[in-house]
């Protein structure tokens, strides 16, 4: 048997310093498209990606967050675990550069490297970038705010002197050059070549420092342990240590390497195109086929970075509209190799346009035909065709496969969709073109209308096909609604010749594929807008709620009861007696002066025969301040002091005035 072609993919192992965001999700679905594709076109494929868990910046991590860098690393792996699962990342295996298979692989590299003579101790003294792990010669720092900072993050740099192990870079120089000039697929885009050439060859190769002992999370050097190994050395030979290169186990690096490419950042390109090429090449490896270079997503002008702040994750946009979105918005938005803007608009946009609209309603209209007008049953092909408007499509559609296959061969992800949109998009205008409506009204022009719809049909399996390395699960709803479960429909080689879709399918309406969406009220969910007005709209509701309740009360009230309106309007309140007399020429009265806190006020009341003046000087009492002010006796009374009364057995009444807890102060609302 014919042993399968293999391809071998790799995304960069991230740094745990955080959780992953968009911007390695990025990467990361980009080369699981890749392997999908691959793999569904017959190839032996093999997806490797991981994470870079040493150097000084985990350490520092790990301190602030009071945790050993072993602990801080071991909780983002399965957060990071988990997040390519939830975005359908399959890959192969995932390298931890802490892992023992990995360590032991560096050491046995680095000591080689010693053998050989490629690497020799000295001293180095020089400016270091933490974040990024790289020391930079003073010609190589940038100005910026009156400091020299990295060229690369624009960061400031701290002096540095320590015993250093030295790869010697430059007696490699020529030979890269030369590689990479005769070898023009090596590094994609071709412009990162003719950086890496002009701006860091061509000026001359330093020998790069590549053992730490300032730190001592890293791998030690086996033979001097004072030292840990450079991060960057340590990273790069993932790529191998992963496949079981230098181990009895090496049947995957056999089988695998060299990668067919490793995916990258464009800010990592010159480790990857200048470094590893040299240590492969001192190791007496092939170099892999290609290292292509990505853009950035940004945010506004802005790299999207943890340390920036403005870092957009994926879980909350996949848990609301889906992973299949998620990916396809990440492959289409932006040409692979150039930068481009995430925004939740932009998303949004797409989803509805390209997702509910253009794929959406095709898949719909096709399928609702079909039940309409052939009962849900996928007609046979006949020979009425109309060759003016059939020809076009279904040329294109047949051309389709190839189209996709030349622009993923070149990783243009976006490029490839866009082929694809173009057939769906021509689609609906074919059913503009043909109304199949119109020929549904007519028996005669029955074979004609099952052309159209067997025409619609193909070229939506065509599609489904197509779009399964970008959607893994949009493929399989389509599928069902044309009620194809075999699997040879479902494969790339069966778009090989268009028109084998085959007669007697059941075809059946599913929920729409992608939900058409409100752009603007999604843009208030995702910006957490909305729940600012949940929360309002909560309010408003209550107060309405309220108001309802009040014109309940406006009910008629029962006789002998006030309503809660007639109760509000009565003002008791806490009044201090400052001074009480009896009124001249009265039995029954007695005068009051009364604080209310802010205001005095003059009481007259008729209790005379229950309390004497004396006993009520500073008691709290209660009184009825809203009463309308009376004259009695000339005298002016500014309210009314409430009392309880008691019939006793012989007649007579007892009256005391009621009195408030003296804690109250002046004039406290009672209510
Ligand atoms: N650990 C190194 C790589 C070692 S590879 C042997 C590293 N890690 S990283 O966590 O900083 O990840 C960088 C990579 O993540 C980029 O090269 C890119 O693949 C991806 N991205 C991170 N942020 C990104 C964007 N904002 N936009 C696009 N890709 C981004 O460098």
């Amino acid at each position: 048997m014919e042993e399968k072609k293999t391809y071998y993919i790799t995304t960069p192992i991230y740094y745990p310093s955080g959780n992953m965001h968009i911007g390695h999700t990025y990467t990361t679905v980009a080369a699981d498209t890749m392997t999908r594709f691959k793999k569904m076109q017959g190839y032996d494929t093999y997806f490797l990606t991981g994470l870079d868990e040493h150097g000084q910046k985990i350490e520092k991590k790990a301190q602030e967050a009071g945790v050993t860098p072993q602990q801080y690393v071991d909780k983002i792996a399965e957060e990071t675990k988990a997040l390519w699962k939830l975005m359908g990342i399959e890959n192969d295996d995932f390298i931890r550069t802490t892992e023992e298979r990995h360590m032991k692989i560096v050491q046995k590299i680095f000591r080689q490297f010693y053998d050989q003579g490629d690497i020799y101790k000295s001293e180095y003294e020089g400016m270091y970038c933490t974040p990024c792990e790289s020391f930079w010669t003073p010609t190589q720092l940038v100005e910026k705010d009156g400091q020299k900072v990295c060229p690369d993050c624009g960061r400031p740099c701290q002096p540095m002197k320590e015993e250093s192990y030295f790869f010697r870079m430059s007696k490699y120089q020529d030979w890269l050059i030369d590689y990479i000039e005769t070898h023009p697929d090596f590094i994609q885009p071709a412009k990162r070549a003719n950086e890496m050439i002009n701006n860091f060859l061509k000026p001359g190769l330093q020998d790069l420092c590549v053992s730490r002992t300032s730190f001592s999370w890293g791998v030690p050097v086996d033979f001097d342990d004072k030292h840990v190994v450079y991060v960057w050395i340590d990273a790069l030979s993932n790529y191998i240590s992963a496949l079981g290169y230098g181990t009895d186990h090496d049947e995957l690096f056999r089988k695998y390497w060299p990668a067919d490419v490793h995916l990258v950042g464009k800010e990592i390109v010159r480790f990857h195109t200048i470094y590893w090429p040299i240590m492969l090449h001192a190791l007496g490896l092939p170099l892999p086929k290609q290292v292509f270079a990505h853009g950035w997503l940004l945010f506004g002008m802005d790299k999207m970075s943890k340390s920036k702040g403005n870092v957009v994750y994926p879980q909350p946009i996949v848990e609301r509209y889906g992973v299949d979105a998620l990916r396809y918005y990440l492959m289409r938005e932006m040409p692979f190799g150039a930068d481009g803007n995430y925004t939740n608009e932009s998303f949004l946009t797409r989803m509805n346009a390209d997702l509910a609209n253009d794929l959406g309603n095709l898949v719909s209209r096709t399928v609702a035909m079909l039940e309409k007008y052939f009962d849900g049953v996928i007609p046979a092909w006949t020979n009425v065709t109309d060759e003016t408007v059939d020809a076009p499509l279904w040329e294109h559609c047949a051309k389709l496969p190839k189209l996709v296959e030349e622009q993923m061969d070149k990783l243009q992800f976006s490029q490839a969709l866009s082929e694809i949109w173009k057939v769906i998009g021509e689609c609906n205008k074919y059913i503009d073109v043909t109304q199949p409506w119109v020929l549904g009204k007519d028996p005669d022009k029955k074979n004609r209308l099952s052309t159209v719809l067997l025409m619609l049909a193909e070229c939506v399996r065509f599609v489904a096909v197509l779009i399964r390395p970008f959607m893994p699960s949009t493929p399989d709803k389509i599928f069902a609604q044309l009620g194809i479960s075999d699997p040879l429909l479902r494969s790339w080689d069966s778009l090989s010749c268009f028109g084998t879709l085959p007669a007697g399918l059941k075809v059946k309406k599913g929920d729409a594929l992608f939900p058409r969406i409100d752009v603007q009220k999604e843009l208030e969910v995702l910006s957490g807008k909305a729940e600012k007005k949940e929360e309002k709209d909560a309010a408003k509701q209550e107060k309405k709620e309220q108001k309802a309740e009040k014109k309940q009360e406006k009910k008629p009230i029962p006789e002998g009861c006030i309503g809660f309106e007639d109760f509000e309007k009565i003002q008791l309140r806490v009044a201090r007696v400052l001074d009480c007399e009896r009124v001249e020429k009265s039995e029954k009265l007695l005068k009051f002066r009364l604080s209310l806190g802010s205001e005095e006020r003059t009481v007259l009341s008729g209790i005379a025969k229950f309390h004497t003046p004396e006993e009520l000087i500073g008691k709290k009492l209660i009184l009825l301040a809203n009463l309308a002010p009376r004259k009695i006796m000339g005298i002016e009374s500014q309210g009314m002091l409430l009392s309880a009364v008691r019939q006793n057995e012989d007649g007579t009444e007892t009256l005391r005035l009621l009195t408030a807890d003296p804690i109250m102060p002046d004039g406290a609302e009672i209510g």
